[in-house]
């Protein structure tokens, strides 16, 4: 028997007003516990569909549903949806709006209406799993890009959401940073929280996700990331290019370095350990 996805949009639809539909009979969800990668041109309609998963946008047609529930739009049924599944938006800066780190992160929960010290609890932990304890007095207009991307992160853990939903959380930051992030989401994975990221870098998608969704002009295909991310075909109606894992893994399979059905190394460290 399938497994209900924590949430999934049922034969979803969306326009922009005025515009062309963006999306059309959409069905997908969320599975829990897996590492779910988005990918797909730019325009293609990755953030509008992770709006339409965290109900900032409303599908025009079809339904979202949470726990196999249909979403209310009401007060109620939004306050049930934001406590599940958080999005973290591509630009911090439309999502960084109190004076401080400490107070914006606090406002989620505290907007829950939860007792100050569960309040103070969470912001703390989240602080903590964002490396950011430092920066809880500082003004957000003050910080880095770096640091404005892990304080709206952040603020979307302290709502201890069950899926977490990051559009192009590694844009922008330096290759330590996006390494210090993926240890981040490792981590709230491992406390049970479900990641979805949408990102350009075909070669973080290999190496992180366990699924993939790939937007393309024919609609979107779902499944195990290192099976759709070989497809060259496929990559290429999403305009991106092939990664570099499936090739390596093919080629040291080709010259017997590699046993058929081992998995192939997804990082450079990873292939400089195989000849070690
Ligand atoms: N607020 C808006 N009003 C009108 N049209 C919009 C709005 N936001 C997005 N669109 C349009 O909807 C389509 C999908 O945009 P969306 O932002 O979902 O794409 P995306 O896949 O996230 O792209 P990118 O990789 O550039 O972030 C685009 O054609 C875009 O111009
Ligand atoms: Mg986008």
């Amino acid at each position: 028997m399938a497994v209900t996805p924590l949430v999934e949009l049922v034969g979803a639809g969306y326009a922009y007003e005025d515009g062309p539909a963006v999306l059309s009979g959409v069905d997908f969800g969320i599975a829990e516990g897996r590492a779910l990668v988005l990918l797909g041109r730019n325009g293609s309609g990755k953030t509008t569909l992770m709006r339409l998963l965290s109900g900032g946008l409303r599908p025009g047609s079809g339904t979202l549903r949470l726990g196999g529930a249909d979403v209310a739009y009401d007060r109620k049924g939004l306050v049930r949806l934001r406590t599940s599944v958080q999005l973290v938006v591509q630009d911090p800066d439309d999502q960084l709006f109190a004076a401080s780190v400490e107070q914006d992160v606090s406002f989620g929960p505290m907007n829950l209406g939860l007792p100050a010290a569960e309040v103070r609890e969470r912001v703390d932990a989240a602080l903590a799993a964002l490396d950011i304890t430092a920066l809880r007095d500082r003004p957000t207009h003050l910080l880095s890009y770096g640091q404005r991307k892990r304080a709206a992160i952040a603020g979307a853990v302290a709502m201890a959401p069950r899926v977490l939903i990051l559009d192009e959380p590694t844009a922008g930051l330096d290759p330590d940073g996006q390494e210090r992030l993926l240890d981040v989401l490792a981590g709230l994975r491992a406390a049970g929280t479900t990641v979805v990221m949408a990102t350009h870098d075909v070669d973080l998608a290999v190496r992180w996700a366990d699924d993939a969704a790939v937007l393309t002009p024919s609609g979107i295909r779902t499944g195990p990331a290192a099976e759709l991310l070989s497809e060259p075909e496929l990559l290429a109606s999403a305009g991106l290019r092939s990664a570099w894992a499936p090739v390596v893994g093919a080629f040291l399979r080709a010259r017997g370095v590699l046993a058929d059905g081992v998995p192939g190394p997804r990082t450079p460290e990873e292939l400089a350990a195989l000849g070690s």
